[in-house]
């Protein structure tokens, strides 16, 4: 496994939110993690960022440990994040906030360009001298997904990627994201609409109240309409 969790806890002051995550990630594959508003997805991909410490556990790149480190040295370790906020710098123009993500990232796999982001998002090309801020919160997500991939990370964990966004752009967002792993790149997606996440992954984790409550294939999760009723769908 490229990327392994095991037994993640972590905190909020007092708040007992994780309570011994485990995740796998192969080389190359596509997980998704679903769950519940609240579940702890978005916590469980910020603490393996080391954005959240860990009160417990590890979380291992290539069999080295990242668990304790700074999330600037997780990300040069080979983790890219994309948070569910969508983080731009406003004053910068959108091609200066792709050239900040750039780095040069581990291993010799082929690296991704500028050319490459504007191929798969005309709009930021269209867009480039302009400044962030301005905008439309679609173009940020996709501002936001460019400059983590040209940090050329190993892994790429997007939290829900597609949220609030047209459905011809979640199709583009999509695509990108089958792309990312046609060029070797794990991917752990966290994503609220289950059809995609069915689609693109080849794994599935299954969050509640902080735990993985269900693991298995995309077509196991399909064969489990009690696991979707007491986890997935809104009551
Ligand atoms: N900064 C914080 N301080 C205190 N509690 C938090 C904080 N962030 C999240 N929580 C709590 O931790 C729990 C897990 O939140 P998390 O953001 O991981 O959920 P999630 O599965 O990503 O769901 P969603 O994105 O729909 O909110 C929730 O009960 C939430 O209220
Ligand atoms: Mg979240």
């Amino acid at each position: 496994m490229l990327l392994e969790v095991a037994g993640l806890h972590a905190h909020y002051g007092k708040s007992h939110i994780l309570h011994g995550v485990d995740l796998a990630v192969p080389e190359g594959g596509i997980v998704s993690l679903l769950g519940r508003n609240g579940s702890g997805r978005s916590t469980t991909l910020k603490t393996m960022m080391g954005i959240v410490p860990a009160s417990a556990g590890r979380v291992c790149l290539a069999e080295r440990e990242l668990t304790g480190l700074r999330p600037y040295s997780i990300a040069r370790q080979g983790l890219g994040y994309v948070p569910e906020e969508r983080l731009v710098f406003p004053n910068l123009s959108v091609e200066e906030n792709l050239l900040m993500g750039v780095q040069p990232g581990q291993g010799g796999s082929e690296r991704w360009t500028l050319e490459d982001m504007f191929r798969y998002f005309p709009r930021l090309e269209e867009r480039r001298a302009m400044k962030a801020g301005t905008l439309s919160g679609g173009e940020q997500q996709m501002l936001t997904i460019c400059r983590s991939l040209l940090g050329n990370p190993r892994v790429l964990l997007i939290d829900e990627p597609t949220e609030g966004l047209a459905p011809k752009i979640v199709e583009v967002v999509m695509e990108v994201i089958l792309d990312i792993q046609r060029r070797g790149v794990a991917v752990v997606l966290v994503e609220q609409k289950l059809t995609i996440a069915l689609k693109v992954a080849q794994r599935v984790f299954v969050m509640g109240h902080g735990e993985i409550v269900f693991r298995g294939t995309p077509e196991e999760l399909r064969e489990r309409p009690e696991i979707r009723r007491d986890w997935l769908e809104v009551s």
